[in-house]
């Protein structure tokens, strides 16, 4: 039986404006090969360098619908593939995103993957090799993969522990494209044009993230972001001074240890 309105509408996935996106080392090129061989991909880095805005971009150079998840400690497998839903005296059928995205070839995207429960990631073990289904255990049915989806995760290996870890089963499923900080030159770009600064303020920014990067080296667990410099540059465009916005945008998020975030206002004072 047809329930019109109740199939979720693909075309709201769809992105219609380019999503701007500076390349770092030949990840365009990359993904377009792995999308047109039907070549699942990973995405390693660390958080705020720019994957989830690759994606985004590739999804619009490719004309594919972008279907994006975020995975959590609560994700089951009918999160992903969908679940009867009772709808007044009738039960229906709801596809879930995964579903959704095999059946219309769609992008999908499962951030930061290695939060989701064991059993999740077991289900993506069939679409992610050659035999691309999707097992959808409560009807009983196998759907084939449209030619166009692709599946996409993200996986920040900094955060992984020994018991939160992907498995070798399901990492060797993938193509890994390394995300780092990009180039100081490219992430000046971004800077300036993600926050609407001026260019030397761009790289002033770009300069202190540099230095910031280098104090992981002496007890910060991850470097600034990309998206915090952006943060930083915003707030001083809106007329906070540059060692407040510093301070808020970057010192405070990424650490709690109070000398830290005096070295880190120490080295925005030197730059500003
Ligand atoms: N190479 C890049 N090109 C364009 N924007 C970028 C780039 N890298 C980072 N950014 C900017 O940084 C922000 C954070 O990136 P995002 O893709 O959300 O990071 P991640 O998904 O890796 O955590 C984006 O919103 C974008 O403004
Ligand atoms: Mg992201």
């Amino acid at each position: 039986m047809i329930h019109p309105g109740r199939e979720r509408d693909i075309g709201q996935y769809r992105i219609e404006r380019e999503p701007f996106y500076a390349e770092v080392r030949g990840e365009v090129g990359l993904f377009s090969i792995a999308a047109r061989n039907k070549m699942p991909v990973m995405l390693k880095g660390p958080t705020g360098c720019g994957k989830t805005r690759f994606v985004q971009h590739m999804a619009y150079r490719l004309e594919r619908p972008l279907i994006t998840v975020a995975c959590h400690e609560d994700l089951t497998a009918s999160d992903l593939v969908g679940r009867y839903l009772l709808k007044g005296q009738e039960t229906v059928w709801m596809d879930g995103p995964l579903t959704l995205g095999v059946k219309h070839g769609a992008i999908v995207y499962l951030d930061e993957v290695v939060e989701a429960r064991k059993d999740t990631t077991v289900i993506i073990h069939p679409l992610s090799d050659d035999r691309r289904v999707l097992p959808i255990e409560k009807k009983g049915q196998i759907l084939e993969a449209a030619d166009d989806f692709m599946l996409v995760i993200s996986y920040n290996p900094g955060y992984q522990s020994v018991l939160k870890d992907l498995k070798q089963s399901t990492k060797q499923r993938f193509m890994a494209i390394e995300f780092e900080y990009p180039s100081p030159e490219i992430e000046t770009t971004v800077v300036e044009r993600e926050a609407g600064v001026n260019q030397a303020l761009a790289g002033s920014l770009v300069k202190l993230g540099g230095k910031v990067r280098n104090l992981k080296n002496h007890g910060l667990e991850e470097g600034v972001s990309t998206r915090l410099l952006i943060y930083a540059g915003t707030l001083i465009r809106q007329g906070v001074p540059a060692e407040r916005a510093c301070d808020v945008a970057i010192a405070r998020p990424i650490t709690d240890d109070p000398d830290m975030q005096r070295s880190i206002l120490e080295l925005a004072k030197a730059i500003f």
